[in-house]
């Protein structure tokens, strides 16, 4: 497909919460109509952040995803299941009735036993309100909010939550933004003016959604599902042979969820060249058992190039 094939047009819904080596949204709703029709299940097995998934579902087609890495689950999960569209009174009812449980639990969360590089990016009345927020969300299995909240987690723009730092991959912005120049810039933060704002952009612009078709996210390997009813398409980027660090580069955001040994969970997600090979075809024994027969595999690969020096 070239540049000028592309369609312009794609969904806020893709934009709820960041993620590195992301598909393009374009490419993937083209994969969909090229190797697809409505009706048909879709099954991206290294689903990352849900683009293939989000656009199947818009585009009238069944989502079927896996990904290891818990964050990249929330995410696909929230964009497959949005608020319930055009009601946006119960929205504000959740998020008043959210801000009273926070409130409940404040008292009691300390900053005690959070590590000193999660605490750097935050004042610390903001880290309490944070960690709160988290809590309450979870406990309320709020996918959709919890999506939207992790997505403010760090950036240098007052609307986020963090002191200012770079928005996809967490790293401090002190030298460019010194506290002694920018101190409005290191004060608390309420969390529910922020999280309000940040769902309603999403939420007033939600597309037409057809709440019937299916959409399942599982936290689960590439190599190990088992769909009950059979595939029609597989559309997938796999991990990019080592290049991209997908649980280094969201520590910040999976720590908040629960994960505290981001470096584990990288070894499995990001695997080297060789690992890789042999987990992918582990993958292709498993997805010729899913799919029906005649059915579609599209797998979208980037290139690149080690230009570390070897020295003798
Ligand atoms: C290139 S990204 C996918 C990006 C996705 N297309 C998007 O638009 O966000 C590759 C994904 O594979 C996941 N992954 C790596 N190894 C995996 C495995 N064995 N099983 C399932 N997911 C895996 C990573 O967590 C990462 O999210």
């Amino acid at each position: 497909m070239t540049k000028a094939e592309i369609p312009l047009k794609t969904e806020r819904l893709h934009t709820v919460a960041p993620y590195i080596g992301k598909m393009r949204p374009e490419i993937a709703g083209w994969a969909i109509e090229t190797v697809s029709k409505p009706g048909d299940l879709v099954y991206d097995p290294f689903c990352g952040s849900g683009t293939v998934l989000l656009e199947a579902w818009l585009k009238g087609r069944d989502a079927v995803g896996t990904d290891l890495n818990p964050y990249a689950c929330l995410i696909s999960r929230a964009k497959l299941n949005p608020y319930m569209p055009h009601d946006v009174d119960n929205v504000h009812e959740k998020l008043d009735y959210y801000a009273t449980l926070v409130a409940k639990i404040k008292p009691t969360v300390t900053l005690d036993e959070i590590p000193e590089w999660v605490r750097e990016f935050y004042n610390p009345e903001t880290l309490v309100d944070l960690l709160a927020w988290v809590k309450v969300l979870k406990s309320c299995n709020d996918d959709f909010g919890l999506a939207c909240l992790l997505s403010l987690a760090h950036h240098q723009r007052p609307g986020f939550l963090s002191y200012p730092s770079s928005h996809t991959v967490p790293y401090l912005r002190t030298k460019k933004f010194p506290p002694s120049e920018f101190p409005e810039l290191y004060e608390y933060r309420p969390v529910l003016p922020r999280l309000e704002k940040k769902i309603l952009r999403v939420y007033n612009s939600l597309p037409s959604l057809d709440f019937s078709l299916s959409r399942n996210i599982y936290q689960q390997s590439a190599s190990s599902i088992e769909t009950e009813r059979k595939v029609d398409a597989i559309i997938t980027s796999p991990p990019y042979m080592g290049q991209l660090d997908y649980a280094r580069d969201n520590r910040l955001r999976l720590y908040l969820m629960g994960v505290e040994n981001w470096s584990a969970l990288n070894k499995e997600i990001s695997p080297s060249a060789t690992r890789f090979v042999e987990e992918f075809s582990a993958c292709l024994n498993s997805w010729r058992k899913n799919l029906r027969h005649g059915g579609k595999l599209a797998i979208f690969v980037g290139t690149t190039t080690n230009t570390t020096k070897k020295t003798t």
